[in-house]
């Protein structure tokens, strides 16, 4: 059986934030709670969500003290800023304030409990308000996923933090929004779309419809990640990077992602490591260590997103894969840990934790080769120099 989840309506394409008050109208939605970054507010750009929505004399307010990577405190603060009279939270930016306002709205829901309840395996199929998502990296595909990823603040884990809950009423998916996006994000957050997309096709969970996407993100993110890192305001880049990273998001949603993001994370808590970055690191490594565990799989996906040729066989065209993957990192400057300037004592003290805490996750389950905690800990030595 194949279950399916996605936000219930998607408005795609150039200028679609400006349509935001006609959308809560259709939803029967009138007075939102905006959650955004300081970024977000002090650069203009959300003015390209609220000047229309003044425009159409719709009353909101703003809570715009997200940070990056979220953690539990963050998002206690906010849910004391949602008010009686709010009927729906808009999340507008990167990863963070969407996954803030998924957050937000779960916790709202339960009086008295904290983030850390609602870890995975537990469900958080409940929430208290609607969220409108409106992504402005290209991306975590967050704003059609069922997950929200949060800090503990006490234990430093990123938690997952899986449920209907955390899924968009509606997603608005405008490419426009990532025109200022710089360099150096544009690589971390394609290549963190890209992972979705592989992961989520190589998953012992993919199935057809997941495929569907995550072969046509593949493409996309593959022709245009390296034209949209070298040329910011290359539109059909920039569109084709937002289309295929909503379309990742959806595939890994419904397919679940692997070992890479099972180990990015704990190195994002520790570490403070942005999250395509961090799976930027580890992704050589591990399709190396997975390979021949779906040999077929990887060599597709090799073909379509351009690191082989259509007329490759699987052994050469798995080959090509890890190199084109080495080869992208290196274009688009991913450090190593240690490069990024990580400890070598302080990578060896938690290399065992975080192997505890990525099995914890559940999401090396679902990779075609399934580690040891051994393993784990040898693939976090071999990428960290
Ligand atoms: N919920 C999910 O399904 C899911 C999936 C993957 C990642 N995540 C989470 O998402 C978060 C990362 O999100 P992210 O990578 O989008 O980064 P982010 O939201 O943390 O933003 C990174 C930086 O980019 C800036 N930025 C965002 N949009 C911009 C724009 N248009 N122009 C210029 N600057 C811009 C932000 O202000 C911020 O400084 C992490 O916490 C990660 O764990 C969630
Ligand atoms: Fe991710």
């Amino acid at each position: 059986m194949t279950t399916f989840h996605a936000p219930r309506i998607m408005e795609i394409g150039a200028g679609t934030v400006a349509g935001t008050a006609a959308l809560l109208a259709r939803l029967g939605l009138a007075r939102p709670l905006i959650v955004t970054d300081p970024f977000m507010v002090s650069s203009g750009l959300l003015e390209r969500l609220t000047g229309p929505l003044q425009a159409e004399g719709v009353v909101f307010e703003i809570f715009s003290e997200t940070i990056a990577e979220p953690n539990d405190a963050i998002i206690e603060g906010g849910v004391k800023r949602i008010g009686p009279h709010h009927d729906c939270l808009i999340a507008f930016g990167g990863g963070s304030p969407i996954d803030t306002a998924k957050a937000m709205t779960i916790l709202a829901a339960h009086q008295g409990s904290r983030m850390r309840d609602f870890k995975t395996p537990v469900l958080a199929d409940k929430n208290l308000l609607p969220v409108l998502a409106i992504p402005t990296t290209a991306g975590t595909g967050s704003e059609v996923t069922r997950f929200t990823i949060i800090t503990d603040t006490k234990s430093d884990e990123k938690m997952l933090i899986a449920g209907l809950g955390a899924m968009p009423l509606a997603a608005i998916v405008d490419y426009e929004l990532t025109f200022s996006v710089p360099p150096r994000i544009t690589a971390d957050t394609g290549i963190d779309s890209f992972t979705h997309a592989l992961e989520a096709f190589v998953s012992l969970r993919a199935n057809a419809f997941s495929d569907m996407l995550a072969i046509s993100a593949l493409q996309l993110i593959g022709e245009n990640l390296r034209t949209a890192f070298h040329e910011p305001r290359n539109a059909r880049a920039r569109e084709a990077m937002m289309l295929g990273s909503t379309q990742a998001g959806m595939a890994f949603c419904n397919a679940s992602v692997a070992l890479v993001h099972g180990m990015s994370r704990p190195i994002g808590a520790h570490f403070h490591v942005p999250h395509g970055l961090s799976n930027a690191m580890l992704l050589p490594a591990i399709t190396r260590f997975s390979l021949n565990a779906a040999l077929p799989r990887y060599a597709q996906a090799a073909r379509l997103a351009g690191f082989a040729a259509p007329g490759d066989a699987d052994q050469l065209a798995g080959a090509k894969l890890l190199e084109g993957l080495a080869a992208l990192n290196q274009e688009l400057g991913v450090p190593t840990p240690q490069k990024f300037g990580i400890p070598a004592s302080r990578w060896d003290d938690k290399k065992e934790l975080m192997a505890t805490q990525a099995l914890a996750s559940g999401s090396p389950a679902n990779n075609p080769r399934i580690p040891s905690h051994a393993e784990i800990v040898a693939l976090y030595d071999e990428v960290y120099g």
